[in-house]
């Protein structure tokens, strides 16, 4: 019989949590506008708002953090940092950033120009942003499976390889400085890409001479998907998966708050000298030196180690099947998921589950809400206050922090979601009250449809 997949660690210092009455959750969430990111964190029970910068930090890494040197140029903290990172992705530069968006900022900056179009299997939403902050247009290319919620596929991250060459014979090779593929497909469901698309991606890319990027924030739990799901690398180490997808590639950026297992960094990574040099002076004026890239040098430390541990199997067999656990449970009991579910979060599929609310009353925001209401836990809409009539999906994403939550964390979770389930057809939509010009969903303040719904439950 197979064994219960357990937490592969112990617990060594722990952080209380806060209860709070359905009185006081109330208030809380009218005082913060409807909007969950404006609700102070002590009074939330169980926050699953985001997997990023908010797992816990081995001791190893506790112990790298005392080594950090401070140095303002030339840290050795910088070369441990260039050098973990080099053995798995094996680009030649390594420059550090504070988070995922500064990486990408610089990206952007450097390779791209008004009028220029960025294919990505589903940019995330900072990703986006960042393209288009400077005039350049973001395309999302997912294959058609990755649209459908309810549908199985083993790889719905993947990118649409015709669909990708079709883009290219149709706005010229010109006008795409650079492709990029998302692993694990964030917004599309934390769905992997395999490394048969990879590769199909890849050579598209060199036929072109179009550089390949990778948005590597999960690699490692991408990694693990195609150990499991992918023939012929059963047998083979998640370290190596990933140091063979990445030689697909001709950079990347990453956050290092998410398979990074720290709570502040990112990086940028690319091949081509030039590119290095014009991207390092971009982040001396805004970042930082070129050794630390806005980071302190113990973070550097935290994440050469972390980066590594992400890839350990123990802890991605656990990562994954908890995950899992989740998402098959409240599945089993009809709750309507985007199957299957990913590596860090299980996405609700918010219009199967409020039917009565159209889009446009954000059915995802109404449901993170009433989870909030119900049993003090956070999530976060991805759908129609995020990316506005763009959206194809209105999702609630629980992200699981790493190493954060037990079991039975994750039980009281899914009572708590059964609950909701229960009571669905009382939930009512929301309106917008103020949005702010880009990345809305940060400020948003909404109102209920029936401004009273929330007192009279
Ligand atoms: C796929 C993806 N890309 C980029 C980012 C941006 O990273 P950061 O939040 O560190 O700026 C995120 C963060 O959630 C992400 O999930």
């Amino acid at each position: 019989m197979a064994r219960t997949v357990i937490e592969p660690f112990r617990i060594k210092s722990v952080e209380p949590i806060r209860w709070t009455t359905r009185q006081e959750r109330e208030d809380l969430l009218r005082a913060a506008h409807f909007n969950l990111f404006l609700l102070p964190a002590e009074d939330v029970l169980i926050d699953l708002l985001t997997d990023s910068g908010t797992g816990a930090m081995s001791t190893k890494q506790w112990a790298a953090i005392m080594e950090g040197d401070e140095s303002y140029a030339g840290s050795k903290s910088y070369d441990h940092f260039r050098d973990s990172i080099q053995d798995i992705f094996g680009y030649r530069h390594v420059i550090p950033a504070h988070q995922g968006r500064a990486a990408e900022r610089i990206l952007f900056g450097v390779m791209c120009k008004k009028g220029d179009v960025v294919p990505n299997n589903t940019h995330f939403d900072t990703t986006r942003a960042n393209v288009e902050f400077v005039g350049a247009e973001a395309v999302d290319l997912v294959i058609a499976e990755g649209k459908q919620p309810s549908l199985v596929h083993p790889f719905k991250g993947n990118m649409d390889v015709a669909a990708l060459e079709n883009l290219i014979q149709k706005v010229g090779r010109e006008r795409i400085p650079l492709v990029m593929l998302t692993v694990t497909n964030n917004s599309g469901g934390g769905q992997p890409v395999s490394m048969e698309n990879v590769r199909q991606v890849s050579e598209i890319c060199q036929r072109h001479r179009i550089p390949l990027y990778f948005d590597a924030c999960r690699f490692a739990e991408n990694a693990y998907f195609i150990k499991l799901r992918e023939p012929g690398f059963g047998s083979k180490s998640p370290k190596q998966i990933a140091q063979e997808m990445f030689r697909y590639g001709d950079g990347c950026t990453m956050s290092a708050k998410k398979d990074g297992m720290a709570n502040i960094g990112g990086f940028l990574c690319t091949n081509n000298d030039l590119l290095a040099q014009q991207e390092k002076n971009l982040l001396i004026l805004t970042e930082g030196y070129p050794t630390y890239g806005g980071l302190a040098g113990r973070d550097l430390e935290a994440i050469a180690v972390g980066i590594q541990e992400a890839l350990h199997e123990d802890y991605l067999q656990y990562r994954i099947a908890s995950t899992a656990y989740l998402g098959n449970h409240i599945s089993e009991n009809g709750v309507p998921i985007v199957q299957p579910p990913g590596g860090h979060a299980v996405y609700i599929d918010a219009r199967a589950f409020l039917p009565h609310i159209p889009p446009d009353q954000f059915p995802g925001v109404a449901l993170a809400n009433e989870l909030y209401l119900e049993g003090g836990i956070r999530s976060v809409e991805i759908g129609t206050l995020m990316f506005g009539a763009a959206a194809r999906m209105d999702l609630v994403r629980l992200a699981i922090p790493r190493r954060v939550y037990t079991q039975s964390h994750i039980d009281y979770v899914v009572e708590t979601i059964l609950e909701v389930f229960k009571k669905r057809d009382q939930i009512q939509g929301l309106h917008l009250a103020y949005e702010a010009p880009f990345l809305r969903h940060f400020t948003a303040r909404l109102e209920p449809m029936a401004h009273a719904a929330v007192n009279h439950r």
